[in-house]
């Protein structure tokens, strides 16, 4: 089944730690900068709390995107927190575009408590990325039927 471009509505899991990014999405939000409702948002503590595991289960569920939002290096809460999920997402991202899931699919993005502006900014241009890629197919024969 093929999906006309303008009526694709991407599924979009946003994985954002308590500390920084979803009180910016919180920020966005309240200041009312819009950023698509197709961003499912998904509150962790850190951002190293998101094993691969959760991101390969999100493609997996049947979303289209994956972006994980977390403090700025140097102000994660936890220290280092930050430094070990740029690690491990290098190395998912590299893996996922080896079998044929597109770089664009996947993001990780610092944002602190006070850019609302960068949240909203942020999840715009990647819903749009998205649109542009189209519907995830790739993964499309391992996703759990209803
Ligand atoms: Fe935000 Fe660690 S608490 S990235």
């Amino acid at each position: 089944m093929s999906v006309n471009k303008e009526d694709f509505r991407p599924v979009i899991v946003a994985f954002c730690c308590n500390w920084c990014s979803y009180a910016g999405a919180d920020l966005a939000g309240s200041s009312r900068l819009a950023y698509p409702a197709d961003v499912k948002i998904i509150r962790v503590p850190c951002s190293c709390r998101v094993n691969p595991m959760f991101i390969l289960r999100a493609f997996e569920k049947g979303a289209d995107g994956v972006i994980l939002c977390g403090c700025h290096p140097g102000d994660c809460h936890y220290s280092t927190g930050n430094y070990y999920a740029r690690r491990r997402m290098t190395m998912l991202f590299s893996m996922l575009d080896f079998i044929g899931v597109e770089n664009g699919r996947t993001r990780v993005e610092w944002v602190s408590a006070a850019e609302g502006v960068k949240f909203s900014e942020t999840m715009n241009s990647f819903v749009e990325k998205i649109r542009s890629l189209g519907p995830n197919v790739r993964l499309g024969d391992i996703r759990c039927k209803n």
